[in-house]
C-alpha cells in the first residue's frame, strides 16, 4: 500500500491519505453526462451542511460557503439501501460507502478522492477571488470547466459570486468528476446550497412558510439542515434560467471527455489532479482540448510533491514539454502565479499553451 504521507488542514481532508495498490489492468469509466433533472431527482429530502471557511488574500480575509457534510452523504446512501446489489443499475453508490468508511482516499481508476474536499481548491478560490480585484476578472459571459472537481469549491465559489450579483450572467459552467457518486452525493447539493445561501433564493424564501425548519436562514456562516422540497427544485431551476446559467455535468476519465469535447472553455479549473505521473498525459490533453483559443485562463493548483505516488509540480512541468505532448500539439509553458512555502509546498500555476 502506497501512502501520502502530507497533512492536511481543519475538517477539509483526514490528516492522512492513502492510496490502495494500482490494479494491472484498469479499466477507466466511460463518459457519462449527467442532466440538471437527473441530479435534483437524486437529492434526498433533507441536506445537511457545515460552514467552510475560505482564507482571501484580500481585505475581505475570507468567503465562508456552505458545504454538505460528508456524514450526510453516509447516511443518504445507508438510508436509500443502495448496497451491494449486483442488478443495480448504478455500481458507483455501493463504491461510495465503500470509500466514505475506507481508510484510502484515492483507489486508482475506481474512486478518485472526490468526495472530500482537498487544500489547493481553496488556494485556487483565494487566486480567483483576488483576480477579480485585481483584473476585474469577470466570471460573467463565460464558458468555464473545472476538471476533477470533486466537492467543487472554486466554481461552487464562481457560481455562488454569480447568484449573488443576481444580473443576467449568460456563463456556462462544467462540472467533471469521475465517478457519478461524486457528483451525485457532493458536487450537486454544494451548488443548491450556493444557491440557497445567495439573494438568488429570496423569492423562493420570503414565500415559503414562517417554519424556520422548512426554511432556515440563508447564511452560510451558520450549519444546518435544508429540506428539499419539490417548490425548491423549482425555483433553483427558474433561478438558473432567469440568470442565464447553464450547468453541466460529466462523471468518467479525462480520455472519454476529451473524446467527448465540443466546446471550448474560457476558464479552465483544477485542483489537486496531478498526483499520478500515468494519468498526465490524459490530464494535459483534456486541457489543452477545453481551452478557447483566444487567451484563456487555465489555472493548476496541485501540492509540489505527492509523496508515495510520484506526482507533483516538476514531473506535471516536464510532461508538459514532453515530445509526447508537443507531438500532440499539446505543449505549453507554466507560469507560477501563486506559491506556499511553508510545509508541504502548494503552487497555482498559469498555463500557457505554445
Ligand atoms: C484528489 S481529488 C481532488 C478533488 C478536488 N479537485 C479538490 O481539490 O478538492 C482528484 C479528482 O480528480 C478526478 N480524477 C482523477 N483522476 C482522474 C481520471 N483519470 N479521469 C477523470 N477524473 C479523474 C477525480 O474525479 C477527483 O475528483
Amino acid at each position: 500500500m502506497f501512502q501520502f504521507d502530507f497533512g492536511i488542514e481543519e475538517d477539509v481532508e483526514p490528516s492522512t491519505q492513502t492510496v490502495v495498490a494500482v490494479p494491472e489492468v484498469v479499466q477507466l469509466e466511460p463518459f457519462a453526462e449527467l442532466s440538471v433533472s437527473r441530479l435534483l431527482d437524486a437529492l434526498p429530502p433533507l441536506i445537511s451542511y457545515s460552514p467552510l471557511s475560505i482564507p482571501l488574500p484580500s481585505d475581505r480575509k475570507n468567503v465562508t460557503l456552505a458545504r454538505r457534510d460528508l456524514f450526510d452523504a453516509r447516511f443518504q446512501l445507508i438510508s436509500e439501501g443502495r448496497d451491494d446489489d449486483p442488478s443495480s443499475e448504478t455500481t458507483a453508490p455501493t463504491s461510495a460507502l465503500e470509500f466514505l468508511d475506507a481508510p484510502s482516499d484515492l483507489v486508482p481508476g475506481v474512486y478518485e478522492g472526490g468526495l472530500k474536499t482537498w487544500e489547493c481548491s481553496l488556494d485556487l478560490v483565494g487566486y480567483l477571488d483576488g483576480l477579480k480585484d485585481s483584473t476585474n476578472l469577470s466570471f460573467s459571459n463565460k464558458r468555464i470547466l473545472e476538471v476533477g472537481c470533486g466537492t467543487a469549491i472554486p466554481s461552487v465559489y464562481l457560481l455562488y459570486s454569480l447568484f449573488c450579483a443576481e444580473s443576467k450572467a449568460n456563463t456556462n459552467l462544467h462540472f467533471q468528476d469521475y465517478n457519478v457518486s461524486v457528483l451525485e452525493l457532493i458536487t450537486f447539493p454544494n451548488i443548491i446550497l450556493a444557491w440557497y445561501m445567495s439573494p438568488a433564493s429570496a423569492e423562493y424564501r420570503a414565500a415559503a412558510s414562517d417554519d424556520p425548519a422548512e426554511h432556515p436562514p440563508a447564511d452560510p456562516i451558520l450549519a444546518g439542515e435544508l429540506p428539499i422540497i419539490p417548490s425548491l427544485k423549482s425555483a433553483f431551476t427558474a433561478s438558473l434560467a432567469k440568470l442565464a446559467i447553464t450547468l453541466v455535468f460529466s462523471s468518467g476519465s479525462w480520455e472519454s471527455l476529451t473524446t467527448h469535447l465540443d466546446v471550448k472553455y474560457d476558464i479552465v479549473l483544477t485542483s489537486e489532479t496531478i498526483y499520478r505521473t500515468q494519468a498526465l498525459p490524459a490530464l494535459i490533453h483534456l486541457l489543452r482540448q477545453a481551452c478557447a483559443d483566444s487567451n484563456p485562463l487555465c489555472l493548476v493548483a496541485a501540492k509540489v510533491l505527492y509523496f508515495g505516488v510520484g506526482g507533483g509540480v516538476s514531473e506535471f512541468i516536464e510532461a508538459l514539454k514532453s515530445k509526447i505532448m508537443v507531438d500532440k500539439g499539446c505543449s505549453g509553458r507554466v507560469e507560477p502565479v501563486w506559491e506556499r512555502k511553508v510545509g508541504v509546498g502548494r503552487k497555482i500555476m498559469r498555463i500557457e499553451w505554445e
